[in-house]
């Protein structure tokens, strides 16, 4: 069955300090086996994080991987050196990534691949922006990525990879998508893999909501069905509010 997985993507926030730091009081907290945890830092605070965190059941994992494996890309990081600071998983495709950086789900797919070769844990990000879900289009918007973004990906691959249903409109705007919606959109995503890769298969997927989740809504979202956890940005800042969240997805814990 399914675990639950909270993960907290700090984007660019915290410096190797206030990481330590927050890794230290992350330790001094209960931990439920039933629940998967993770911190997604920027880069410089990974190996930190790495170190401080070493035989407790928290993941470490890194916002992005450059799609090329070596070469003259400046600024980039690549799966090799994300390897050997032995982070455990990595998020692609988030909105952010899409907006700025011209992230499209084929270099997603790119990532992906990258990733689920060298065994680090993938959460593709998919959602719609305002315009589209006015439009109607969410469910189709976020098929078109799912079908680009896992192109040539095999069922056991699939079962490896977490997909973060993140509307974009409920991105750090304070606007959470209310519980139906999101459960609405991620049992379609649940559809989606089950037409391509089974029903068992698509039982196994992690399906997490992002979008200002917080103590105060976590409980709602994550006892729906298709909803498996949460991608949390402003909440996971605060080493108590985000262990609140844990807590809560342990006590909602659907299994
Ligand atoms: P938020 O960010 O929780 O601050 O809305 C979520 C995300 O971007 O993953």
């Amino acid at each position: 069955m399914r675990k639950l997985f909270i993960a907290g993507n700090w984007k660019m926030n915290k410096t190797m300090a206030s990481a330590k730091e927050f890794a230290n009081v992350l330790k001094s907290n209960m931990m439920h086996d039933e629940v998967e945890l993770a911190v997604i830092a920027p880069y410089t605070q990974l190996e930190i994080l790495v170190s401080a965190l070493y035989n407790r059941p928290v993941m470490v994992g890194a916002q992005n991987v450059f799609q090329e494996t070596s070469g003259a890309y400046t600024g980039e990081i690549s799966i090799e050196m994300l390897k050997e600071i032995d982070v455990d998983c990595c998020v692609i495709g988030h909105s952010e990534r899409r907006q700025y950086f011209n992230e499209t789900d084929e270099i997603v797919n790119k990532k992906l691949k990258l990733l689920l070769e060298n065994d680090i844990r993938p959460i593709m990000c998919v959602g719609e922006n305002l315009e589209v879900r006015k439009a109607g289009n969410a469910i189709s918007h976020v098929k078109s990525q799912l079908e680009k973004g896992l192109m040539d990906i095999n069922s056991d691959d699939v079962m490896n990879t977490t997909i973060a249903y993140e509307p974009i409109w409920a991105i750090g705007t304070g606007e959470t998508a209310s519980p139906e919606q999101a459960e609405e959109i991620c049992s379609e995503i649940r559809n989606f893999l089950s037409e391509k890769y089974g029903e068992m298969v698509a039982e196994e997927v992690i399906i997490q909501y992002g979008g200002s989740v917080k103590p105060e809504n976590a409980e709602e979202i994550l006892r729906k069905p298709n909803i498996d956890g949460a991608l949390i940005g402003g909440a996971s800042l605060d080493v108590d509010m985000f262990m609140d969240i844990y807590d809560k997805a342990y006590f909602t814990k659907k299994h």
